[in-house]
């Protein structure tokens, strides 16, 4: 996987400006808040269609501008890709392959594979379930172009059921609606569960192995919290389970008028020697664990599709001591890079292909 060339154009605080990038290691340095962040977002954007640090795809228009784009160039299974997403004020994003206007966003996703690291990865085990989900979804979407087809799907219906239920004290006759939102739900998230029950077994896999090299003494284990008991059935069976979950609450969800059961509380838990992380893990332990799920992902999608993705290190390894740093680096030198500091320091020990200085949205 390499990404050969991107423009930005009205993205964020860039006007216009174009990078050619290193196949290998590529630098951004520059001080606080001229767009290096930026910079991986917009490569990101590429990748997964979504805006990482918000679920407003239109803040990514630079302020004050009607439309922006950006474009990329990339090379995936030795076969050369173009896209371009166009970010408008007035209207939906729009996500064109090779010049061609794509019907959905999520045809596009996956096409670029990226593994984007940055510092709040490093809460991920603290953090709430939401962030493990997500986690989960943004590997999932790259990896299996269906599960970003279900996701999309599950979230629009999740979104109209919550609304059903809010609105239902003042209009009861929308209850009506009940078991057919139910349905569908139960019957697009036994799609998802069982994705993501065959990746968090694999995940699981490769994060001990890794892990025991960090921390020999410990055992790392993960494990997908759901709701069915076996997410490995078939389609039909996890539809069941999850239907027959959802009709047990049927009265709560009813009464709290919030959506209570499905997939999307889905959870991984994540324990070392036998004790959940979260509640038990000491500052360090997290840290090194949130590291091996990240480090995780990337092998992953190599084994998956024979080609590392893009790694976007986003400020992460400034937050880093000397033995994760270490730790980090030595993984990481199969595949394309780009990482961003302030510092140039951390070239030394990547021995950079190619620096880009940044200054006020521009390549100085
Ligand atoms: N939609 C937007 N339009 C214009 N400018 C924006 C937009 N969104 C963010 N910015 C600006 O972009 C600037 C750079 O942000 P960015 O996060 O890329 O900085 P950074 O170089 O990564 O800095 P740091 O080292 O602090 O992480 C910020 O000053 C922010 O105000
Ligand atoms: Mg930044």
């Amino acid at each position: 996987m390499q990404l050969n060339h991107v423009i930005l154009e009205n993205f964020r605080n860039y006007s216009a400006e174009e990078f050619v990038f290193d196949p290998k290691v590529n630098l951004v340095c520059g001080e606080n808040a001229q767009g290096k962040t930026n910079l991986l977002e917009a490569c990101a954007l590429l990748s997964t269609m979504k805006l990482f640090r918000t679920g407003q795809k239109k803040e990514g228009l630079a302020f004050g501008q009607e439309n922006g784009r950006v474009f990329g160039e990339f090379q995936a299974e030795g076969q050369p890709f173009t896209l371009e997403v166009r970010l408008h004020a007035s209207k939906a994003m729009e996500v064109f392959r090779a010049g061609a206007r794509l019907r959905r966003q999520s045809e596009g996703q996956g096409l670029l594979k990226t593994v984007l690291f940055c510092p709040d990865d490093l809460y991920l085990i603290r953090a709430g379930a939401a962030s493990r989900r997500k986690f989960l979804d943004t590997a999932l979407c790259q990896l299996r172009p269906n599960y970003g087809r279900y996701l999309d799907e599950y979230n629009r219906v999740l979104e109209h059921k919550t609304r059903i239920l809010r609105d239902s004290e003042e209009h009861p006759g929308l209850l009506d609606l009940y078991d057919d939102f139910s349905l569908r739900l139960a019957r697009l998230g036994a799609n998802l569960v069982r994705y993501r029950a065959r990746y968090l077994r694999k995940l699981h896999e490769t994060a001990a192995l890794l892990h025991r090299e960090i921390a020999p003494s410990e055992t790392l284990s993960l494990e997908y919290a759901t709701i069915p008991q076996n997410p490995f059935g078939s389609v039909q069976e996890v539809e069941n389970e999850l239907l027959d979950h959802l009709y047990r609450h049927k009265n709560a969800e009813i009464a709290s008028r919030s959506c209570l059961s499905g997939c999307h509380k889905d959870d991984i838990l994540i324990e070392i020697n036998g004790s959940p992380a979260s509640r038990f893990g000491s500052q360090g332990q997290v840290r090194t664990c949130a590291l091996v799920l990240k480090l995780s992902e990337r092998e992953l999608m190599n084994e998956d599709c024979g080609e590392y993705p893009v790694l976007l290190l986003d400020d992460v390894l400034s937050e880093l001591d000397r033995r994760r740093q270490d730790f980090v680096l030595n993984h990481i030198g199969m595949g394309q890079i780009l990482i961003t500091c302030c510092e140039e320091e951390m070239a030394a020990k990547l021995a950079a292909g190619r620096v880009f200085h940044i200054a006020g949205g521009r390549v100085v």
